[in-house]
Protein backbone atom coordinates (compact mmCIF):
# COMPACT_ATOMS: atom_id res chain seq x y z
CA UNK A 1 0.00 0.00 0.00
CA UNK A 2 1.47 3.33 -0.61
CA UNK A 3 -0.44 5.35 1.56
CA UNK A 4 2.30 5.76 4.76
CA UNK A 5 2.58 8.06 7.92
CA UNK A 6 5.31 10.42 6.77
CA UNK A 7 3.05 11.66 3.88
CA UNK A 8 0.86 11.80 6.59
CA UNK A 9 2.19 13.50 9.00
CA UNK A 10 3.22 16.26 6.69
CA UNK A 11 1.77 19.46 6.86
CA UNK A 12 3.26 20.92 3.78
CA UNK A 13 0.90 21.99 0.81
CA UNK A 14 1.05 22.88 -2.28
CA UNK A 15 0.95 20.51 -4.94
CA UNK A 16 -2.00 18.52 -3.58
CA UNK A 17 -3.95 21.96 -5.30
CA UNK A 18 -3.11 20.37 -8.84
CA UNK A 19 -5.60 18.45 -10.41
CA UNK A 20 -4.73 15.43 -12.50
CA UNK A 21 -7.13 15.64 -14.84
CA UNK A 22 -5.33 15.98 -17.40
CA UNK A 23 -3.63 12.96 -18.95
CA UNK A 24 -6.18 10.09 -17.29
CA UNK A 25 -5.62 7.19 -18.26
CA UNK A 26 -9.26 6.10 -17.07
CA UNK A 27 -12.92 7.48 -17.60
CA UNK A 28 -15.01 7.19 -14.39
CA UNK A 29 -18.51 5.56 -15.39
CA UNK A 30 -21.74 5.66 -13.75
CA UNK A 31 -24.60 3.29 -13.81
CA UNK A 32 -23.37 -0.55 -13.10
CA UNK A 33 -25.44 -2.73 -11.36
CA UNK A 34 -25.24 -1.53 -7.32
CA UNK A 35 -22.74 -4.25 -5.99
CA UNK A 36 -24.40 -6.38 -2.79
CA UNK A 37 -22.14 -7.57 -0.55
CA UNK A 38 -22.28 -10.75 0.35
CA UNK A 39 -23.73 -11.93 3.73
CA UNK A 40 -21.48 -13.46 6.25
CA UNK A 41 -24.51 -14.99 8.49
CA UNK A 42 -22.81 -15.22 12.10
CA UNK A 43 -26.10 -16.36 13.68
CA UNK A 44 -26.87 -19.84 15.84
CA UNK A 45 -23.71 -19.65 16.44
CA UNK A 46 -21.76 -20.10 13.21
CA UNK A 47 -18.45 -18.82 13.04
CA UNK A 48 -16.96 -16.40 10.39
CA UNK A 49 -13.61 -15.38 8.94
CA UNK A 50 -12.27 -11.72 8.36
CA UNK A 51 -9.47 -11.42 7.23
CA UNK A 52 -7.74 -8.21 6.24
CA UNK A 53 -5.84 -8.54 2.75
CA UNK A 54 -4.61 -6.02 -0.27
CA UNK A 55 -6.62 -6.47 -3.24
CA UNK A 56 -7.16 -5.09 -6.75
CA UNK A 57 -10.64 -3.76 -7.38
CA UNK A 58 -11.89 -2.33 -10.91
CA UNK A 59 -13.65 0.84 -9.89
CA UNK A 60 -12.66 2.65 -13.19
CA UNK A 61 -13.09 1.46 -16.49
CA UNK A 62 -10.71 -0.96 -17.61
CA UNK A 63 -8.24 0.20 -14.76
CA UNK A 64 -7.57 -1.74 -11.93
CA UNK A 65 -6.85 -0.12 -8.48
CA UNK A 66 -4.99 -1.29 -5.29
CA UNK A 67 -7.01 -1.41 -2.47
CA UNK A 68 -7.56 -3.61 0.78
CA UNK A 69 -10.56 -4.94 1.95
CA UNK A 70 -12.01 -7.72 4.73
CA UNK A 71 -11.97 -11.14 2.89
CA UNK A 72 -12.30 -9.44 -0.28
CA UNK A 73 -10.74 -7.00 -2.49
CA UNK A 74 -12.71 -3.74 -1.43
CA UNK A 75 -14.68 -3.25 1.58
CA UNK A 76 -15.68 -6.39 3.91
CA UNK A 77 -19.17 -8.77 3.34
CA UNK A 78 -22.48 -7.02 5.26
CA UNK A 79 -22.42 -9.08 8.38
CA UNK A 80 -25.65 -10.34 10.39
CA UNK A 81 -25.65 -10.87 14.34
CA UNK A 82 -28.92 -12.04 15.77
CA UNK A 83 -29.89 -10.48 19.52
CA UNK A 84 -29.61 -13.02 21.96
CA UNK A 85 -26.99 -14.95 20.64
CA UNK A 86 -23.06 -14.80 20.59
CA UNK A 87 -21.71 -14.07 17.63
CA UNK A 88 -18.01 -15.76 16.99
CA UNK A 89 -15.77 -14.30 14.41
CA UNK A 90 -12.02 -15.11 13.41
CA UNK A 91 -9.84 -12.41 12.81
CA UNK A 92 -6.94 -12.25 10.18
CA UNK A 93 -4.52 -10.04 8.90
CA UNK A 94 -2.60 -10.88 5.64
CA UNK A 95 -1.33 -6.87 5.16
CA UNK A 96 2.34 -6.13 6.49
CA UNK A 97 0.97 -3.49 9.06
CA UNK A 98 -1.33 -3.47 12.28
CA UNK A 99 -5.18 -3.56 11.10
CA UNK A 100 -8.36 -3.58 13.84
CA UNK A 101 -11.73 -4.84 13.34
CA UNK A 102 -13.63 -2.04 15.58
CA UNK A 103 -17.42 -2.74 15.60
CA UNK A 104 -18.65 0.64 15.50
CA UNK A 105 -22.00 0.76 17.30
CA UNK A 106 -22.11 -2.80 19.34
CA UNK A 107 -22.06 -2.22 22.91
CA UNK A 108 -19.58 -4.73 23.97
CA UNK A 109 -17.02 -4.77 26.38
CA UNK A 110 -13.28 -2.94 25.91
CA UNK A 111 -10.95 -5.58 24.65
CA UNK A 112 -13.55 -6.85 22.38
CA UNK A 113 -14.14 -3.19 20.70
CA UNK A 114 -11.47 -3.39 18.28
CA UNK A 115 -10.08 -0.09 19.27
CA UNK A 116 -6.54 0.88 18.79
CA UNK A 117 -6.03 -1.55 21.54
CA UNK A 118 -6.25 -4.52 20.12
CA UNK A 119 -4.58 -4.74 17.01
CA UNK A 120 -4.86 -7.82 14.69
CA UNK A 121 -1.26 -8.38 14.01
CA UNK A 122 0.10 -9.65 10.74
CA UNK A 123 -0.75 -13.03 10.20
CA UNK A 124 -1.61 -13.87 13.87
CA UNK A 125 -5.24 -14.26 13.84
CA UNK A 126 -7.76 -13.86 16.68
CA UNK A 127 -10.73 -15.01 17.67
CA UNK A 128 -13.64 -13.25 19.09
CA UNK A 129 -16.81 -14.00 20.65
CA UNK A 130 -19.32 -11.17 20.48
CA UNK A 131 -22.67 -11.25 22.73
CA UNK A 132 -25.13 -9.27 21.12
CA UNK A 133 -27.65 -7.63 23.57
CA UNK A 134 -29.14 -4.76 21.60
CA UNK A 135 -31.78 -3.66 19.59
CA UNK A 136 -31.87 -4.52 16.21
CA UNK A 137 -29.98 -1.63 14.06
CA UNK A 138 -27.50 -1.18 11.30
CA UNK A 139 -24.21 -0.77 12.11
CA UNK A 140 -20.72 -0.91 10.64
CA UNK A 141 -17.11 -2.15 11.02
CA UNK A 142 -13.72 -0.74 10.10
CA UNK A 143 -10.07 -0.63 11.16
CA UNK A 144 -9.21 1.72 13.82
CA UNK A 145 -5.60 1.92 14.21
CA UNK A 146 -3.84 4.79 15.96
CA UNK A 147 -3.40 7.55 13.28
CA UNK A 148 -3.80 5.24 10.65
CA UNK A 149 -7.60 4.81 10.71
CA UNK A 150 -8.47 7.57 7.88
CA UNK A 151 -6.01 5.56 5.33
CA UNK A 152 -7.17 2.18 6.92
CA UNK A 153 -11.02 2.81 6.13
CA UNK A 154 -9.83 5.32 2.36
CA UNK A 155 -8.51 2.20 1.35
CA UNK A 156 -11.41 -0.03 2.21
CA UNK A 157 -11.08 -1.55 5.46
CA UNK A 158 -15.07 -0.97 6.28
CA UNK A 159 -18.27 -3.24 6.07
CA UNK A 160 -21.97 -3.04 7.21
CA UNK A 161 -22.99 -5.02 10.28
CA UNK A 162 -26.97 -5.42 10.98
CA UNK A 163 -28.33 -6.90 13.66
CA UNK A 164 -31.40 -8.62 13.82
CA UNK A 165 -34.00 -9.27 16.64
CA UNK A 166 -35.45 -12.23 15.79
CA UNK A 167 -37.95 -11.58 19.30
CA UNK A 168 -39.19 -8.50 18.28
CA UNK A 169 -42.85 -7.67 16.68
CA UNK A 170 -42.59 -7.46 12.59
CA UNK A 171 -42.56 -4.08 12.23
CA UNK A 172 -43.46 -5.07 8.36
CA UNK A 173 -40.41 -3.12 7.00
CA UNK A 174 -39.24 -4.64 3.95
CA UNK A 175 -36.91 -7.51 5.14
CA UNK A 176 -35.64 -9.03 1.64
CA UNK A 177 -31.99 -8.19 1.24
CA UNK A 178 -30.82 -7.00 -2.08
CA UNK A 179 -34.21 -6.88 -3.20
CA UNK A 180 -36.06 -4.10 -1.54
CA UNK A 181 -33.49 -4.29 1.63
CA UNK A 182 -30.29 -2.47 0.51
CA UNK A 183 -27.49 -1.65 2.12
CA UNK A 184 -25.88 1.57 0.65
CA UNK A 185 -22.44 2.44 2.17
CA UNK A 186 -21.48 6.01 0.22
CA UNK A 187 -17.82 7.32 0.17
CA UNK A 188 -16.24 9.66 -1.58
CA UNK A 189 -12.61 8.83 -3.24
CA UNK A 190 -10.25 10.07 -5.32
CA UNK A 191 -8.21 8.76 -7.88
CA UNK A 192 -5.18 10.02 -9.13
CA UNK A 193 -4.28 9.99 -13.18
CA UNK A 194 -2.81 6.73 -13.41
CA UNK A 195 -5.99 5.20 -11.57
CA UNK A 196 -4.42 4.42 -8.39
CA UNK A 197 -6.74 5.87 -4.83
CA UNK A 198 -5.06 8.91 -3.76
CA UNK A 199 -4.81 9.86 0.13
CA UNK A 200 -2.40 12.29 1.07
CA UNK A 201 -3.81 14.67 3.65
CA UNK A 202 -2.35 17.88 4.40
CA UNK A 203 -2.78 21.80 4.97
CA UNK A 204 -6.29 22.76 4.30
CA UNK A 205 -7.35 18.63 3.61
CA UNK A 206 -6.21 17.30 6.78
CA UNK A 207 -7.29 20.39 8.64
CA UNK A 208 -10.88 20.21 7.22
CA UNK A 209 -10.71 16.46 6.68
CA UNK A 210 -10.12 14.36 3.39
CA UNK A 211 -12.35 14.56 0.98
CA UNK A 212 -12.84 13.05 -2.63
CA UNK A 213 -14.56 14.11 -6.49
CA UNK A 214 -15.71 10.20 -7.34
CA UNK A 215 -18.51 9.06 -5.52
CA UNK A 216 -18.86 5.22 -4.18
CA UNK A 217 -22.19 3.30 -2.78
CA UNK A 218 -20.74 -0.31 -2.21
CA UNK A 219 -17.22 0.10 -4.02
CA UNK A 220 -18.81 1.23 -7.28
CA UNK A 221 -19.15 4.87 -8.82
CA UNK A 222 -22.80 5.94 -8.70
CA UNK A 223 -24.50 2.77 -9.83
CA UNK A 224 -27.80 2.14 -10.62
CA UNK A 225 -30.33 0.08 -8.54
CA UNK A 226 -32.98 -1.90 -9.41
CA UNK A 227 -36.45 -1.62 -7.51
CA UNK A 228 -39.62 -2.80 -6.99
CA UNK A 229 -42.80 -0.75 -7.86
CA UNK A 230 -43.33 -0.80 -4.01
CA UNK A 231 -41.69 0.30 -0.51
CA UNK A 232 -37.66 0.05 -0.76
CA UNK A 233 -35.89 0.08 2.55
CA UNK A 234 -32.06 1.97 2.15
CA UNK A 235 -30.09 1.54 5.36
CA UNK A 236 -27.52 4.33 4.40
CA UNK A 237 -24.19 4.71 5.91
CA UNK A 238 -21.84 7.56 5.27
CA UNK A 239 -18.46 5.09 5.00
CA UNK A 240 -16.94 8.94 3.92
CA UNK A 241 -13.83 10.02 5.87
CA UNK A 242 -14.87 13.59 6.12
CA UNK A 243 -17.70 14.70 3.70
CA UNK A 244 -21.03 15.34 4.99
CA UNK A 245 -24.00 14.39 2.65
CA UNK A 246 -27.43 15.93 2.58
CA UNK A 247 -29.38 13.35 0.57
CA UNK A 248 -32.22 13.96 -1.29
CA UNK A 249 -34.02 12.73 -4.32
CA UNK A 250 -33.68 14.63 -7.96
CA UNK A 251 -37.80 14.90 -8.15
CA UNK A 252 -37.76 16.36 -4.57
CA UNK A 253 -40.13 13.15 -3.70
CA UNK A 254 -40.67 12.70 -0.02
CA UNK A 255 -39.71 9.90 2.00
CA UNK A 256 -39.35 8.52 5.55
CA UNK A 257 -37.20 8.20 7.96
CA UNK A 258 -37.31 4.62 10.27
CA UNK A 259 -34.48 3.96 11.92
CA UNK A 260 -30.85 5.88 12.91
CA UNK A 261 -27.41 4.68 13.86
CA UNK A 262 -29.13 2.65 17.64
CA UNK A 263 -32.52 1.25 15.54
CA UNK A 264 -35.89 1.51 14.71
CA UNK A 265 -37.46 4.93 15.57
CA UNK A 266 -40.88 4.99 17.18
CA UNK A 267 -42.70 6.12 14.08
CA UNK A 268 -41.51 7.05 10.86
CA UNK A 269 -40.26 10.45 10.10
CA UNK A 270 -41.41 12.39 7.15
CA UNK A 271 -38.54 14.17 5.24
CA UNK A 272 -37.20 15.46 1.58
CA UNK A 273 -33.91 15.81 2.86
CA UNK A 274 -31.39 13.70 5.12
CA UNK A 275 -28.50 14.92 6.60
CA UNK A 276 -25.79 11.92 7.78
CA UNK A 277 -21.99 13.03 8.61
CA UNK A 278 -19.43 10.11 8.65
CA UNK A 279 -20.25 7.23 10.73
CA UNK A 280 -23.83 7.91 10.80
CA UNK A 281 -26.28 5.80 9.22
CA UNK A 282 -30.28 5.70 8.23
CA UNK A 283 -32.75 3.48 7.71
CA UNK A 284 -34.93 5.15 5.06
CA UNK A 285 -38.05 3.97 3.32
CA UNK A 286 -39.31 5.14 -0.55
CA UNK A 287 -41.85 4.84 -2.24
CA UNK A 288 -41.37 3.66 -5.63
CA UNK A 289 -45.08 2.76 -6.63
CA UNK A 290 -45.24 5.41 -9.12
CA UNK A 291 -43.28 3.58 -11.67
CA UNK A 292 -40.70 6.33 -12.00
CA UNK A 293 -36.88 6.27 -12.35
CA UNK A 294 -34.92 8.54 -9.56
CA UNK A 295 -31.77 9.67 -8.76
CA UNK A 296 -30.57 10.01 -5.14
CA UNK A 297 -29.09 13.11 -5.34
CA UNK A 298 -26.55 15.27 -2.31
CA UNK A 299 -26.61 18.87 -1.16
CA UNK A 300 -22.97 20.16 -1.18
CA UNK A 301 -20.89 19.78 2.18
CA UNK A 302 -20.27 23.21 3.50
CA UNK A 303 -18.65 22.02 6.69
CA UNK A 304 -15.13 23.95 6.48
CA UNK A 305 -13.07 26.06 9.02
CA UNK A 306 -14.56 29.67 9.73
CA UNK A 307 -17.73 28.64 7.13
CA UNK A 308 -15.67 28.74 3.93
CA UNK A 309 -17.35 26.26 1.49
CA UNK A 310 -15.36 23.12 2.25
CA UNK A 311 -16.03 20.83 -0.43
CA UNK A 312 -19.14 22.97 -2.21
CA UNK A 313 -17.54 23.25 -5.00
CA UNK A 314 -16.14 25.48 -7.42
CA UNK A 315 -12.51 27.21 -7.12
CA UNK A 316 -13.00 28.06 -3.37
CA UNK A 317 -14.87 24.78 -3.04
CA UNK A 318 -11.67 23.08 -4.52
CA UNK A 319 -9.61 25.03 -2.55
CA UNK A 320 -10.33 24.73 0.97
CA UNK A 321 -11.97 21.27 1.32
CA UNK A 322 -9.55 19.47 -1.18
CA UNK A 323 -12.26 17.45 -4.26
CA UNK A 324 -15.74 18.22 -5.09
CA UNK A 325 -17.87 15.87 -7.16
CA UNK A 326 -18.99 17.19 -10.54
CA UNK A 327 -22.43 19.50 -9.46
CA UNK A 328 -24.76 21.24 -10.51
CA UNK A 329 -25.45 25.15 -10.42
CA UNK A 330 -26.74 24.66 -6.92
CA UNK A 331 -23.95 22.35 -5.80
CA UNK A 332 -25.68 19.31 -6.09
CA UNK A 333 -24.63 16.05 -7.37
CA UNK A 334 -25.20 12.28 -7.92
CA UNK A 335 -24.92 9.68 -5.54
CA UNK A 336 -26.98 6.22 -7.03
CA UNK A 337 -29.88 6.20 -8.90
CA UNK A 338 -32.74 4.12 -9.17
CA UNK A 339 -35.01 2.23 -11.95
CA UNK A 340 -38.07 0.38 -11.34
CA UNK A 341 -38.74 -2.86 -12.43
CA UNK A 342 -41.82 -4.32 -13.64
CA UNK A 343 -40.49 -7.66 -13.26
CA UNK A 344 -40.03 -7.85 -9.33
CA UNK A 345 -43.20 -8.24 -7.40
CA UNK A 346 -43.36 -5.37 -4.89
CA UNK A 347 -43.66 -6.96 -1.20
CA UNK A 348 -44.26 -4.08 1.01
CA UNK A 349 -46.84 -1.75 -0.50
CA UNK A 350 -47.32 0.08 2.98
CA UNK A 351 -45.82 1.63 5.83
CA UNK A 352 -47.44 1.69 9.38
CA UNK A 353 -47.80 5.16 11.42
CA UNK A 354 -45.51 3.65 14.37
CA UNK A 355 -43.37 1.05 14.02
CA UNK A 356 -43.53 -2.14 16.29
CA UNK A 357 -39.44 -3.11 17.98
CA UNK A 358 -38.37 0.96 18.33
CA UNK A 359 -35.14 0.60 19.77
CA UNK A 360 -35.34 1.97 23.48
CA UNK A 361 -33.16 2.42 26.07
CA UNK A 362 -33.61 3.10 29.90
CA UNK A 363 -31.23 5.79 31.22
CA UNK A 364 -32.61 6.62 34.43
CA UNK A 365 -31.16 10.14 36.35
CA UNK A 366 -27.87 11.77 35.12
CA UNK A 367 -25.56 11.53 37.90
CA UNK A 368 -22.81 13.83 36.21
CA UNK A 369 -22.29 16.01 33.32
CA UNK A 370 -19.10 16.10 31.65
CA UNK A 371 -17.64 18.49 29.32
CA UNK A 372 -15.71 17.39 25.94
CA UNK A 373 -14.72 20.87 23.46
CA UNK A 374 -13.24 19.78 20.05
CA UNK A 375 -10.75 22.34 18.95
CA UNK A 376 -8.61 22.83 16.13
CA UNK A 377 -5.85 25.20 17.29
CA UNK A 378 -3.30 26.98 14.40
CA UNK A 379 -3.71 28.02 10.79
CA UNK A 380 -5.36 26.09 7.84
CA UNK A 381 -1.92 24.63 6.78
CA UNK A 382 -1.02 23.31 10.44
CA UNK A 383 -2.42 23.08 13.46
CA UNK A 384 -3.60 20.94 16.29
CA UNK A 385 -6.34 18.94 16.95
CA UNK A 386 -7.54 18.33 20.77
CA UNK A 387 -10.19 17.43 23.17
CA UNK A 388 -10.31 19.38 25.96
CA UNK A 389 -6.81 20.98 25.27
CA UNK A 390 -5.17 17.64 24.94
CA UNK A 391 -4.27 15.65 22.19
CA UNK A 392 -4.91 11.83 21.84
CA UNK A 393 -2.10 9.93 23.50
CA UNK A 394 -2.66 5.90 23.62
CA UNK A 395 -1.02 5.63 27.14
CA UNK A 396 -3.45 8.24 28.99
CA UNK A 397 -7.08 7.76 30.04
CA UNK A 398 -8.94 10.78 29.72
CA UNK A 399 -11.95 10.15 31.87
CA UNK A 400 -13.25 7.20 34.20
CA UNK A 401 -17.27 6.34 34.25
CA UNK A 402 -18.75 4.28 36.44
CA UNK A 403 -20.46 1.50 34.59
CA UNK A 404 -24.41 1.46 35.12
CA UNK A 405 -24.35 5.38 35.58
CA UNK A 406 -26.40 7.94 33.81
CA UNK A 407 -24.91 11.28 32.43
CA UNK A 408 -24.89 14.25 30.28
CA UNK A 409 -22.08 14.95 28.21
CA UNK A 410 -21.97 18.40 26.54
CA UNK A 411 -19.62 18.43 23.14
CA UNK A 412 -18.91 21.68 21.75
CA UNK A 413 -17.38 22.13 18.76
CA UNK A 414 -14.68 24.91 17.29
CA UNK A 415 -14.45 26.31 14.03
CA UNK A 416 -16.56 23.60 11.87
CA UNK A 417 -18.96 20.99 12.37
CA UNK A 418 -17.64 17.67 14.11
CA UNK A 419 -19.04 14.22 14.50
CA UNK A 420 -18.75 13.13 18.02
CA UNK A 421 -18.75 9.77 18.47
CA UNK A 422 -19.05 7.70 21.65
CA UNK A 423 -18.00 3.85 22.01
CA UNK A 424 -19.56 1.35 23.96
CA UNK A 425 -23.20 2.66 23.71
CA UNK A 426 -25.80 4.44 22.24
CA UNK A 427 -26.88 7.84 23.59
CA UNK A 428 -30.18 10.32 23.55
CA UNK A 429 -29.55 13.61 22.20
CA UNK A 430 -31.08 16.46 24.55
CA UNK A 431 -30.37 20.00 23.05
CA UNK A 432 -28.42 21.32 20.32
CA UNK A 433 -27.54 24.79 20.38
CA UNK A 434 -29.42 24.73 23.10
CA UNK A 435 -32.39 24.15 21.73
CA UNK A 436 -33.93 20.70 23.21
CA UNK A 437 -34.53 18.07 20.47
CA UNK A 438 -36.98 16.14 19.93
CA UNK A 439 -35.63 12.76 20.19
CA UNK A 440 -38.12 10.74 19.29
CA UNK A 441 -37.06 12.14 15.48
CA UNK A 442 -33.52 11.26 16.03
CA UNK A 443 -33.23 7.98 17.88
CA UNK A 444 -30.81 6.34 19.31
CA UNK A 445 -27.49 7.78 18.11
CA UNK A 446 -23.51 6.90 18.69
CA UNK A 447 -22.37 9.84 16.07
CA UNK A 448 -24.11 13.27 16.89
CA UNK A 449 -23.25 16.28 14.44
CA UNK A 450 -22.27 19.35 16.26
CA UNK A 451 -22.77 22.14 15.24
CA UNK A 452 -21.49 24.96 17.90
CA UNK A 453 -22.86 22.60 21.64
CA UNK A 454 -25.07 19.70 21.82
CA UNK A 455 -25.39 17.45 24.74
CA UNK A 456 -26.51 14.08 24.99
CA UNK A 457 -27.70 11.41 27.53
CA UNK A 458 -25.15 8.65 27.96
CA UNK A 459 -25.29 5.22 29.76
CA UNK A 460 -22.54 2.20 30.03
CA UNK A 461 -23.48 -1.17 30.69
CA UNK A 462 -20.08 -2.76 29.62
CA UNK A 463 -17.09 -2.79 31.12
CA UNK A 464 -13.58 -0.99 29.71
CA UNK A 465 -10.40 -1.40 31.82
CA UNK A 466 -7.35 0.88 30.89
CA UNK A 467 -5.84 -2.10 28.76
CA UNK A 468 -8.36 -1.64 26.16
CA UNK A 469 -10.37 1.58 26.65
CA UNK A 470 -13.28 3.09 24.88
CA UNK A 471 -12.73 5.98 22.61
CA UNK A 472 -14.32 8.99 22.06
CA UNK A 473 -13.73 11.20 18.69
CA UNK A 474 -14.56 13.14 16.29
CA UNK A 475 -15.72 10.75 13.12
CA UNK A 476 -13.99 12.88 10.90
CA UNK A 477 -11.26 10.72 10.40
CA UNK A 478 -7.93 12.75 10.12
CA UNK A 479 -9.35 15.16 13.09
CA UNK A 480 -9.25 11.39 14.76
CA UNK A 481 -5.63 10.72 13.62
CA UNK A 482 -4.39 13.84 14.15
CA UNK A 483 -5.41 13.67 17.75
CA UNK A 484 -9.07 14.78 18.29
CA UNK A 485 -10.00 11.28 20.76
CA UNK A 486 -9.97 11.01 23.65
CA UNK A 487 -9.89 7.79 26.20
CA UNK A 488 -12.25 6.03 28.81
CA UNK A 489 -13.27 3.55 31.11
CA UNK A 490 -15.96 1.72 32.51
CA UNK A 491 -14.98 0.34 35.52
CU1 LIG B 1 -16.34 4.34 13.88
CU2 LIG B 1 -14.04 5.01 17.07
O1 LIG B 1 -15.13 4.65 15.43
CU1 LIG C 1 -16.97 3.33 17.17
CU1 LIG D 1 -13.65 17.05 13.62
Amino acid sequence: MHFNRRNFMKATGASVFLPAIIGRSWAAEAGAPLPIPEVMDLGNGSMGELTAQLGRHEFLQGQSTQTAGYSQSYLGPLIRMNRGETANVRLDNTIDEPISVHWHGLHIEGYLDGGPHTPVLPNTPREAALDIEQPAATLWYHSHIMERTGAHVWYGLAGMLWIDDPDAPDSGLPETYGEDDLPIVVQDRKFGSNGELVYTPRGPSLMMGYRGDEILVNGAIQPEASVPAGMVRLRILNGSNARIYHFGFEDGRRFYQVGSDGGLLPAPVDMNVLTLSPAERAEIIVDFSDGKDVRLMSGPDNNAMGGMGGGGGGMMGGMMGGSSPASDANGSFEVMRFTVNSGLTPKVTTLADTLAGAAEVEFGEPVRRRSFQLQMRGSMMSGSMKINGVEMKMDVINEQVNIGDTEIWEVSADEMQHPFHVHGTSFKVLSHQGVPTNSANIGLKDVVLVNGKAEILVKFDRMADANAPYMYHCHILEHEDFGMMGQFTVT
